[in-house]
C-alpha cells in the first residue's frame, strides 16, 4: 500500500480562528471514569483519533455498553466498575494511555487480560507502571524485552500503597489511581513534579474526594514534588462530560502562527489545564504576544481562548519542572527555536527518548535535513536558530508529532518539503491536514474571519 505525504511549501501570513479536536488525554480518561460510574454518561467533543478509539474499543470488550450516536458524542453506561473478561487480547494500538492507564484497571479485576500495541507502543517501558502494580498485589508479565508489551495481568484484590514515583508521569499515576479506586486503605502517589492533572481533576468532577498536596520551594518555579491521596472503594457518579479541544494539536498552529511577524490567530474552546500551558509561557519568552481567556470550567478543566500574534521569535532555555508541562510539545518548541534567533536550549528531557520514537533523535535528524544546526544530548537538545529552513524530504518516523510539527517547519521552508508515512497523525488529530491545506492557500480563512478582538470575552 502507497504511503502517505504531506507535501508543504511557504505559508503566506495566518489571520484567522480556528478551533481543534478534542483533548487526547481528557478524552481517554473520559470513557474510563464513565465506564466506572454508576449510571449513563454523555461526552461531547470527544476526540475520533485512534488512540481515544482504542480506549473505547477496550472497554467494549470489558463489556460495557458504548454508543455512539453521532460524530464526536459517545453515550457510555457505566459499569460500576464491573466488567467481564475480555475473550481476546486488548488492542491498544499505538497509545500508551490506553496501555498504562488500562494496567491500573486491569489490575484490580479478577481475570487475566492481555494487551498488545503496534510496533512502536511494543518498544515502550512498561515497568514504570508493573512496580507499583505489582506492589499493589497485581501479577503482571511483559512478554517483550526489558520489560515491554504485551502486558499479561493477572488482577485481583489490591492494597493500597504509597509510591513515589522516580518520573513525573501523568500516565504512571493515573494508573495507580485507577488500581487505588479498588483498593482498601488510602493510595498515595507522589512524582517529582507536576504531570498533567485530569485524572484528579476528573475523579474530582465525578465526586470523588482526593487530596493533593505539593512542595514549592521557590513560589516563581514549578513544584519539586506533587502528592496525590485517594481512598479507594468510593461510589463514581456518573455525569456529562465536555471534552475542551486540545491545547497540544493547537500547538502547531500556535507555532506558525508566533513565528511569522504579522500574524495573529485565535483558537477558540481549547483546554487551558496549567498542567497543559506551559507552550504558551515559552512561547511568550520567546517574544510571542498571547492572551489567553478562560470562558468556562464546567467540567473542573478550564477552557477558553487563546490570542497569538506573530513576531521575530528569539531563543530560550526549556528545562527542569517545566518539562512535564510541555513533554508533547517540545517537538514544536524545537521548531519554534529553529526559527527564532539564537539559541534554544532543551534539557531534562530524557522522557522524549521513549515517546512513540526518540524525540530528540527524530527531531534532530529532521532539522539538520532542513539546514538547521542541532547538537544533540543526553536530555535534549541546543538549536542554533536563525538559518533559512530548506525544503527536504522527512520521515516522520511513525510519530504524529514529528509529523505535524514538520509540515509546520515546511510552511517556513524554501522549496518543497516532504514529509513521508503521515497516516500515524490519525492518532491524535484528525483533520490536520485540512487545516493544513487551507493555510497553505493562505485564504486566511480557516474557518470563519472575525475580527479577532471583538471575538474575545473576558470572564
Ligand atoms: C499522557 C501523559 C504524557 C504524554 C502523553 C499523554 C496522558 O505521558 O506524553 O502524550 O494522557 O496521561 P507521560 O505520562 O508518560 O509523561
Amino acid at each position: 500500500m502507497k504511503k502517505e505525504t504531506f507535501r508543504v511549501k511557504r505559508a503566506p501570513l495566518i489571520e484567522t480562528e480556528i478551533t481543534v479536536p478534542g483533548d487526547k488525554s481528557i478524552s481517554h480518561r473520559s470513557i474510563m471514569l464513565a465506564a466506572l460510574s454508576n449510571g449513563v454518561c454523555k461526552i461531547t467533543n470527544f476526540l475520533e483519533g485512534e488512540d481515544c478509539l482504542s480506549t473505547a474499543q477496550a472497554f467494549r470488550q470489558l463489556g460495557v455498553n458504548i454508543e455512539h450516536p453521532e460524530p464526536n458524542t459517545f453515550i457510555v453506561h457505566g459499569s460500576k466498575g464491573e466488567f467481564a473478561a475480555p475473550e481476546k487480547d486488548i488492542d491498544c494500538g499505538n497509545s500508551g494511555t490506553t496501555m498504562r492507564l488500562m494496567s491500573g484497571l486491569l489490575a484490580a479485576q479478577p481475570f487475566t487480560s492481555r494487551l498488545v500495541g503496534d510496533p512502536s507502543l511494543s518498544k515502550r517501558p512498561m515497568r514504570r507502571v508493573i512496580d507499583p502494580l505489582t506492589q499493589m498485589g497485581a501479577q503482571i508479565t511483559a512478554e517483550g524485552e526489558g520489560n515491554t508489551p504485551p502486558l499479561v495481568i493477572k488482577g485481583g484484590p489490591l492494597k493500597a500503597i504509597d509510591y513515589r514515583s522516580p518520573v513525573a508521569s501523568a500516565q504512571v499515576k493515573s494508573a495507580i489511581m485507577l488500581a487505588g479506586l479498588y483498593a482498601e486503605g488510602v493510595t498515595t502517589v507522589t512524582e517529582p513534579g507536576q504531570s498533567r492533572d485530569h485524572t484528579e481533576r476528573m475523579l474530582e468532577y465525578f465526586l470523588v474526594n482526593l487530596r493533593r498536596d505539593e512542595t514549592r520551594p521557590d513560589r516563581n518555579q514549578p513544584p519539586t514534588e506533587c502528592r496525590v491521596s485517594m481512598l479507594g472503594r468510593q461510589r463514581i457518579e456518573s455525569r456529562d462530560f465536555a471534552v475542551p479541544g486540545d491545547i497540544s494539536s493547537a500547538a502547531f498552529w500556535l507555532v506558525a502562527a508566533a513565528a511569522q511577524p504579522g500574524s495573529r490567530l485565535l483558537v477558540k474552546n481549547v483546554g487551558l489545564n496549567p498542567s497543559r500551558t506551559g507552550i504558551l509561557k515559552v512561547l511568550v519568552r520567546m517574544g510571542a504576544r498571547i492572551r489567553e481567556v478562560v470562558e468556562t470550567e464546567d467540567n473542573g478543566e478550564p477552557c477558553g481562548i487563546v490570542d497569538i500574534k506573530g513576531t521575530q521569535l528569539h531563543g530560550t532555555v526549556i528545562e527542569g519542572g517545566e518539562i512535564p508541562n510541555v513533554i508533547d510539545e517540545i517537538p514544536i518548541l524545537a521548531i519554534a527555536g529553529a526559527l527564532a534567533t539564537g539559541q534554544t536550549i532543551i534539557r531534562d528531557a530524557k522522557e522524549l527518548r521513549v515517546k512513540e520514537t526518540d524525540r530528540i533523535a527524530a527531531v534532530a535528524t529532521n532539522l539538520r535535513a532542513m539546514g538547521v544546526t542541532v547538537e544533540e544530548t543526553e536530555d535534549g537538545m541546543i538549536i542554533t536558530g536563525g538559518a533559512k529552513l530548506k525544503g527536504a524530504k522527512l520521515k516522520s518516523f511513525h510519530d504524529h508529532r514529528i509529523a505535524m510539527g514538520f509540515a509546520i517547519a515546511g510552511l517556513f521552508a524554501s522549496g518543497e518539503t516532504v514529509i513521508e508515512d503521515i497516516d500515524c497523525v490519525k492518532t491524535s488529530y484528525p483533520g490536520f491536514d485540512e487545516t493544513l491545506r487551507v493555510v497553505q492557500k493562505g485564504s486566511g480563512l480557516l474557518q470563519r474571519r472575525t475580527p479577532v478582538i471583538s471575538s474575545l470575552k473576558r470572564r
